[in-house]
């Protein structure tokens, strides 16, 4: 095989039954415009160091513009033969540079440093987009936030009814922690800003290449300080994929909550028919098809997760070729999301929220008794007694089937010398929410501003 990076201390060429198990270019091909970058940038220390004058400098970038046009095009393409991206596009660029200027650029560098180093370029460049993207999804929950100001809804816990909350405050319980994962996205990019480039196959360079140089030019902030960590680390894919798994399990949360939501049982929203599907067989259906990707999708992004962690444990330092199983899971981590975050987004955004029915259901399930005892508790009465009292009521109206604000003044005074008339006050859910006025409470006027520290962050992230 003329294109092979490797050979000479072979007898034979390699089996097909290995080169078929060896060969990655159906994924890493995805690579080929960061690769012929990073050749540039290489090319570039080898003039620096004198290891290319200046017409073969030049001849060499030249010769990589035809090849980076060539791929762009479609007119160059990994060969069958072709062990990866890497062995791919030094065969393009012989074929368009000759064998003595285009087999010159391999000095210094290893496919380890190349590989760590492109991984780390294409994963800086889609953790962009992923972040465009979950900020779609956030953008979505603070505009149907903000389109229901004082809407109320039973807030839930165990799934049973629980306090009444405001539609806005839920909504935003779901935009905070993918705020989160946008920062976590932000934060990993700062350590994914070293670039392996120049540690070699794991001891560095003896050539007099600078890091420093290709580390800037590939738009890093700094080279990598260990050259075998260089190589042979993949904590920065890991933690990628981390986040990538957190944003699926934060968007399954939501999805879960929305197949519930669009049940008859709930009826709490209507799915816009652009992001629902039907039924082949059953001509009423309106099903919740996004909302279940998205929830079965997170599992996908956790076996991602998953699959790479075992795949790094237990390996020694420094480059083994079980790495290259590092790249498949976390494209398609990336691939996953890119997909997916459009759909949710959109899903979102349009939701049409019954908030009459919300509104009704937000004080049932005796959800107020939480407001009885605290009003106790503020006449003074201690709360373990306050508690008791408060189940008191909701024993009686359970026994004969009324709801807490059914009791009459005598059955109050019956209950406790404590619960006076004025225990009204709290019995609605206006006055259960008004009341909820610390911060981080779901108060109205809390919410407000919480609202605006979400737009806020969002104008900013
Ligand atoms: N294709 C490999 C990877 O993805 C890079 C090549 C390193 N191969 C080697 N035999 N050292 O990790």
């Amino acid at each position: 095989n003329a294109g092979a990076l490797w050979g000479g201390r072979f007898a034979g060429g390699p089996a097909d039954a290995l080169a078929a198990l060896s060969k990655s270019t159906h994924f890493d091909w995805r690579l080929a415009r960061h690769d012929i970058e990073g050749s540039r940038a290489h090319a570039r220390v080898l003039g620096a160091a004198g290891l290319l004058d200046d017409e073969q400098l030049a001849g060499m970038l030249a010769a990589l513009d035809v090849l980076d046009a060539d791929v762009e095009a479609g007119r160059f393409g990994p060969a069958p033969d072709d062990e990866d991206v890497h062995a791919a596009l030094e065969r393009g660029l012989i074929e368009r540079a000759g064998t003595e200027l285009g087999g010159r650029l391999r000095a210094g560098r290893s496919r380890n440093d190349q590989i760590a180093t492109l991984v780390r370029m294409y994963l800086r460049e889609h953790a962009r987009l992923v972040a465009a993207g979950v900020l779609d999804v956030v953008d979505a929950l603070v505009a149907q936030a903000a389109a229901h100001p004082g809407a109320a809804m039973p807030g839930r816990t165990h799934l049973q009814h629980a306090q009444p909350v405001l539609l806005a405050h839920h909504l935003l319980a779901h935009a905070w922690p993918l705020l989160r994962d946008v920062a976590r996205l932000q934060d990993w990019d700062a350590r994914a800003a070293a670039s392996p480039y120049g540690s070699g196959a794991l001891a560095g360079t003896s050539l007099g290449l600078d890091p420093a140089a290709v580390a800037r030019d590939l738009g890093f902030e700094r080279p990598v300080e260990n050259s075998i960590d260089g190589t042979a680390a993949r904590d920065v894919v890991a933690e990628f994929s981390f986040v990538a798994a957190m944003i699926g399990v934060d968007l399954s949360r939501l999805a879960e909550e929305v197949v519930l939501w669009a049940t008859k049982e709930f009826s709490f929203v209507t799915l816009d028919d652009a992001y629902s599907t039907g039924s082949s067989i059953m001509p009423q259906k309106k099903n919740p098809d996004v909302a279940e990707l998205a929830r079965g999708k997170a599992g996908r992004l956790i076996g991602d997760l998953t699959g790479l962690l075992a795949t790094l444990k237990g390996l020694p330092l420094a480059y083994n070729r079980d790495l290259q199983e590092d790249k498949e899971p976390v494209f398609d981590a990336v691939d996953t999301l890119e997909v997916l975050l459009p759909a949710v987004a959109g899903m979102v955004a349009t939701l049409q929220f019954h908030t009459d029915r919300l509104a009704a259901l937000a004080p049932q399930g005796f959800a107020l008794a939480t407001d009885v005892a605290e009003w106790l508790v503020r006449q003074g009465v201690p709360f373990r007694v306050a508690h008791e009292v408060a189940g008191a009521c909701v024993r009686e109206c359970e026994e004969r089937g009324i709801e807490l604000w059914d009791l009459a003044d005598d059955d109050l005074a019956a209950i406790s010398e404590h619960l006076t008339p004025g225990v009204r006050s709290v019995l609605s859910v206006e006055g259960s929410l008004a009341s909820r006025d610390a911060v981080g409470g779901t108060a109205p006027s809390r919410v407000g501003e919480q609202l605006a520290l979400a737009e806020q962050t969002l104008a900013e992230a």
